[in-house]
């Protein structure tokens, strides 16, 4: 059978006979999968835990071309060539016409990372880059090959030994392309395309405030499965019953009567299920004296799956998510989210975040300001960001780039926002650290929006039930009265929304006599509020852009949350400057946003201090 991402028809039978833990899934895969194939070219697949895998690294200096006008893909007629660049020619002595490319003498690239930060000349690049690199391989018997990429922004086209094996549109989530017919012994090389060009019809779409880095922005690497592998995966600890772990495992490749062990060897705890026909099978083990994961102790436990040939390695925490009226519960018990907004760049050298070292760094830092949660704001993070949340004890708000005004009005970008989704949530399923998907940030109110978006939470709860929806929501004000009013709302487990009384309207001081009328019982937490201020800049605290202003907004913008009941979190906008087109103010902005509390250059601003004594003596917030 032509292999259809989630092999689609055969499951939809096995799927109905299985009950309600999958049906969801089901109804969500079916109708991405068949959106995707109809678009474009071989469709890649959603792997979870493909970086527990062994994998040859295929990180390091690739060959590079920049290539503005996509020659090496398209004729001066715009047709796709079928000898483009991809098939890495040699000219040849006596060629009847030129070869105007060469891989071997081109300069290079280091991947993963953005080029933008790599070459002067490319830090306002938008548009097409070549990438190419050689690689040795032997092909193994009862073997698949997967090229597993981290992410690349934005659009992307891969080929192996000059064979198209998959596109992908969308810059901050991994997926995987199977390689195995292409690969052969020895000497072989990929070529990838790589264009961040934005689209109006793209997720996100024209207008973001931060710095559209392009390229293979994180690790790429040859993965190794036998012919029937786990695909996806989901464990976690039941809500409903005690000392219940459950979830279910989905295989690739033929089934032959095999099942899926889990084994969890610290808890004693091991059991299998049955694989139906279509490549599944529902977990459930009850477990004694587990520790429960919390930021407190962020207890992490090995956790082997088995299945036919093929065992994968996690490590997971355990504990439950869920709301209570105005409540955050966490483990059954209320919290306080004291976060930090962070986006996935890094101090210093600037550019995407992308190894553990950087995750490290910036997480180490919002846990030295005192919190207990962060927003990683606006897209999908790196996995190893969300594997240092997860052993460092961090909450974590994981969104969706529905960013500003994307087209919803336009099915096919509906599709694109929920492929995304797909790929995050599949990827990432197992995160203890993950509580919040949020859908949105900043979207218009208006009557398309709240369709897409609410179509948008229906697929994340179908995908998994285990976790809150959240989206960061626009505020109206009637005179002093900020109101939590949009439609959107109603679809939320929990409403984030984003002020900048103090910034972006009136004074610091104007949050004294801000009053706030919010339409919902439901939990709130201030996902944005902040100021800008330069790193070293000193004066008066009404003196815009030096630190004691953007401290003067922190302290009065404290006070004036703790007035408002329904309170539940907050990840003030953000743990440290970084790059955005928008910000041009010579001599201050210079090309980055600086409502960090930190500099990019690692300078802590008064303001962060003002936030950690908050944190430490936990004077912002309901008491827990
Ligand atoms: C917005 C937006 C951020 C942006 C911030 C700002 O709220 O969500 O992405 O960077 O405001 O203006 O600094």
């Amino acid at each position: 059978m032509k292999r259809m991402p989630f092999g689609v028809i055969a499951r939809v039978d096995i799927w109905s006979a299985r009950g309600a833990v999958f049906g969801a899934v089901a109804a969500m895969m079916l109708s991405g999968a068949v959106a995707w194939a109809a678009e474009s070219a071989p469709a890649p697949m959603v792997l979870t835990g493909a970086d527990r895998r062994p994998a040859i690294s295929l990180d390091g200096e690739w060959a590079a071309i920049v290539d503005p006008y996509f020659s090496g893909l398209f004729s001066f007629h715009h047709e796709e060539k079928k000898n483009g660049w991809f098939v890495n020619r040699k000219a040849q002595p006596g060629d009847a016409f030129p070869t105007e490319y060469d891989f071997s003498t081109a300069s290079k690239l280091k991947v993963p990372g953005d080029w933008n930060t790599q070459r002067p000349a490319l830090l306002y690049y938008e548009g097409p880059i070549w990438y190419e690199r050689d690689f040795t391989y032997q092909p193994k018997e009862h073997t698949r090959v997967f090229l597993h990429v981290g992410a690349a922004n934005y659009k992307s086209w891969f080929w192996v030994n000059g064979q198209k094996v998959c596109e992908h549109e969308g810059g901050f989530t991994s997926f995987n392309c199977e390689v195995t017919a292409a690969v052969h012994a020895g000497n072989n090389f990929v070529v990838a395309a790589v264009d961040n060009t934005r689209h109006a019809d793209g997720v996100p779409t024209l207008e973001t405030d931060w710095w559209n880095y392009g390229g293979l922005t994180r690790s790429v690497s040859l993965i190794e499965v036998p012919e029937t592998f786990i695909e996806q995966y989901d464990v976690h600890l039941s809500s409903t019953e005690d000392g219940v772990i459950e979830g279910w495992a989905m295989v690739d490749g033929p089934v032959n009567g095999a099942t899926v062990e889990v084994e969890i060897p610290e808890l004693g705890a091991k059991t299998s299920a049955n694989l139906s026909e279509g490549g599944l099978a529902a977990i459930q083990i009850e477990v004694k004296g587990l520790k429960r994961w919390s930021p407190e102790t962020p207890k992490l436990y090995k956790v082997i799956l088995r299945a036919g040939l093929d065992t994968i390695e996690d490590e997971i925490g355990f504990r439950t998510v869920e709301t209570r009226g105005t409540e955050i519960l966490l483990n059954g018990k209320p919290i306080f989210l004291r976060g930090i907004s962070i986006h996935a760049e890094v101090p210093y050298r600037t550019g995407r975040a992308n190894t553990d070292q950087d995750a490290e760094t910036l997480l180490g830092w919002a846990k030295e300001l005192g919190c207990n949660f962060v927003r990683l704001a606006h897209y999908p993070h790196d996995e190893t960001m969300l594997r240092a949340a997860d052993r460092m004890g961090l909450l974590v708000w994981s969104e969706n780039p529905v960013y500003w005004a994307v087209q919803f009005d336009n099915p096919k970008v509906l599709d694109k926002a929920e492929q995304q989704l797909e790929e995050e949530i599949g990827t990432s399923r197992n995160h203890a650290a993950i509580i919040l998907w949020s859908m949105a940030n900043e979207t218009p109110n208006t009557e398309a929006r709240t369709r897409f978006i609410e179509a948008e939470a229906e697929r994340a709860r179908q995908l998994d039930a285990t976790r809150l929806i959240t989206a960061a929501l626009l505020v109206r004000a009637e005179g002093d009265t900020k109101i939590v009013d949009d439609p959107l709302g109603k679809t939320l487990d929990v409403i984030g929304f984003n002020e900048y009384i103090g910034w972006y309207e009136g004074h610091p001081e104007s949050a004294d006599t801000t009053q706030w009328r919010v339409e919902y019982q439901k939990p709130l937490i201030v996902s944005e509020f902040g100021g800008g201020a330069k790193a070293g800049l000193h004066g008066g605290e009404n003196e815009r852009w030096t630190e004691e202003y953007q401290a003067n907004i922190y302290r009065h913008q404290m006070e004036m949350l703790n007035r408002i009941p329904q309170l539940r979190g907050m990840s003030p906008w953000i743990l440290m400057d970084f790059r955005s087109p928008n910000r041009q103010l010579t001599g201050i902005q210079d090309g980055f946003n600086r409502k960090g509390l930190i500099s990019e250059q690692g300078k802590k601003k008064l303001a962060y201090y003002i936030l950690q004594k908050a944190y430490k003596e936990k004077t912002v917030g309901k008491p827990e």
